[in-house]
């Protein structure tokens, strides 16, 4: 079996950083350390090695809104690659009353043509007996992670009860229940109320989906998990009311996750204000770009630790499929790109200006999303026996984004314009170089599926508190304890 062998580069982990080579064979890294030989060398000098992006947040030909997301899992992976990423965790998304093994069969049919690694995790979108017993198959099939949203009234949204009893049984099966965080009742009162008043533009999607909604919800959730005794990963937290809540929930000991977005770090709102219908259409998603308060407050929590990961939500929509919602903004199908863009954006934005180090970037790109999900060091590591998923990045290299120049199949790209600093020179995954120097060279299906087992250390750690802490009858002189 042929080698290959990463010289002259500097390792950077989420807690190192170290001149080595890294020897790999068989897809995984073999050796790490000094004069290292290998039958092929990958020149990395005066670049960094570090564990490929793991993107914990896509939704890849996601039917939604009466049409279906862009980027399949062929664009959708090649952008990933391209922009440094090595693997992407898409979401099996039921429609009510569709069994989850049978929205499995559909996603691991769409993700047949990955250029990279992936993994899926279930969405539970109505509640009955077959999810309960299915929520079982689904983590046999290696899908630790189930979400749930409490937005989308009418369509995916679900009720507290069903919340409560969805959080009940992944803490039953070792699994990380998953929130899209905004009440979802009030937000379908208040898109009401602006239509009638003929509030029609995308600016009145950010109107409609107010922080507050936000934070309520992450608040809710969070109490809702700590009640099932589970702990609780929150999607695209972009504000300072949830993150507020996430931070609050974490100092009381209590098991949270927040992911902000790369969109809700770098873009505000006033991009819904442009005088172009297209321009403030395409940036509609869910919950909306906010103000620098908000921004700022989700810097913090990446440097500080509240906040754990940076995902890209990417759910790319074309022009023409925004234009669905000329008239009425609750009709724009919701949802931004970036898969391409988050390391590069995040490096400029965040390790450039010193606001993250680069070891907290790998952490917040890579290393933390593999331990939450459950697949760290398989992925998210620089260590012998990992997989080799690995970046060669280049800290000098620069371009201007730009959709003339994506991967993504989309006409437009939300970053356009902006000048990044530090992009992959190659891409490896496990251990195939498959984008060099601005090219893709990897072939479609090469992406394997990555099985998650149940049972992270932090969840059974809470288990074990839980039950440690549970409510017990109290035992009194004389009066039998019965009914157990
Ligand atoms: O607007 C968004 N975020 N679209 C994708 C679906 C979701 O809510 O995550
Ligand atoms: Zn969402
Ligand atoms: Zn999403
Ligand atoms: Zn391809």
């Amino acid at each position: 079996m042929a080698s290959k062998v990463i010289k002259n580069g500097t390792i950077v982990t989420a807690d190192l950083t170290y001149k080595a080579d890294v020897l790999i064979e068989g897809g995984q890294i073999i050796a790490i350390g000094p004069d290292l030989k290998g039958d092929r060398v990958i020149d990395a000098t005066g670049c960094y090695v570090m564990p490929g992006g793991i993107d914990p947040h896509t939704h890849l030909e996601m039917p939604f809104m009466g049409t279906y997301s862009a980027d399949d899992f062929e664009s959708g992976t090649r952008a990933a690659l391209a922009g440094g990423t090595t693997m992407v965790i898409d979401f099996a998304l039921p429609s009510p009353g569709q069994g989850l093994m049978d929205a499995l069969k559909m996603w691991d049919n769409k993700a047949g043509r990955a250029h990279c690694d992936y993994s899926f995790h279930m969405a539970v979108t109505w509640w009955g007996e077959q999810v309960f017993g299915e929520m079982k198959l689904v983590t046999e099939r290696g899908i630790n992670s189930f979400k749930h949203f409490m937005a989308y009234k009418g369509a995916l949204m679900v009720n507290d009860d069903e919340m409560f009893a969805s959080f009940k049984r992944c803490a039953e099966l070792g699994a990380i229940p998953m929130v899209h965080a905004e009440n979802g009742d009030i937000v379908a009162e208040m898109s009401a109320k602006l239509l009638a008043e003929g509030n029609t533009g995308p600016e009145a999607h950010a109107y409609s989906r107010p922080s507050q909604v936000e934070g309520e919800a992450t608040n809710r959730a969070i109490m809702i998990a700590d009640m099932a005794g589970v702990p609780l990963y929150v999607v695209h937290t972009s504000c300072e009311e949830a993150h507020e809540a996430i931070r609050r929930a974490r100092m009381q000991g209590k098991r949270v996750y927040g992911e902000p977005l790369i969109q809700h770090l770098t873009l505000d709102e006033s991009e819904y204000f442009n005088a172009d219908w297209d321009h403030a259409a395409r940036r509609v998603m869910s919950p909306p770009f906010r103000n620098k308060m908000h921004q700022d407050s989700l810097w913090a929590g990446l440097s500080s630790g509240s906040l754990s990961c940076v995902a890209t939500d990417h759910c790319a929509f074309t022009t023409d499929q925004k234009r669905f919602g000329l008239g009425d903004f609750t009709k724009i199908p919701n949802g931004t790109g970036g898969l391409e863009d988050r390391l590069p954006m995040l490096w400029s934005a965040g390790v450039n200006t010193g606001r993250i180090t680069m070891n907290e970037f790998v952490a917040v790109t890579s290393t933390n999303i593999a331990k939450i999900m459950n697949m760290y060091p398989k992925k998210g590591a620089v260590l012998v026996g990992a997989d080799a998923d690995l970046i060669v990045w280049d800290p000098k290299a620069r371009k201007v984004i730009s959709a003339a120049s994506q991967q993504s199949s989309i006409d437009y790209n939300v970053f356009e314009g902006k000048e990044v600093t530090g992009l992959p020179r190659y891409t490896l995954s496990r251990g195939e170089v498959v984008f060099s120097e601005g090219a893709i060279t990897g072939p479609e299906g090469h992406g394997e599926f990555v099985a998650r087992a149940p049972g992270t250390p932090v969840g059974r750690a809470l288990s074990t508190w839980k039950e440690l802490t549970a409510p017990r009858p109290v035992a009194r002189a004389g009066i039998p304890v019965t009914g157990v």
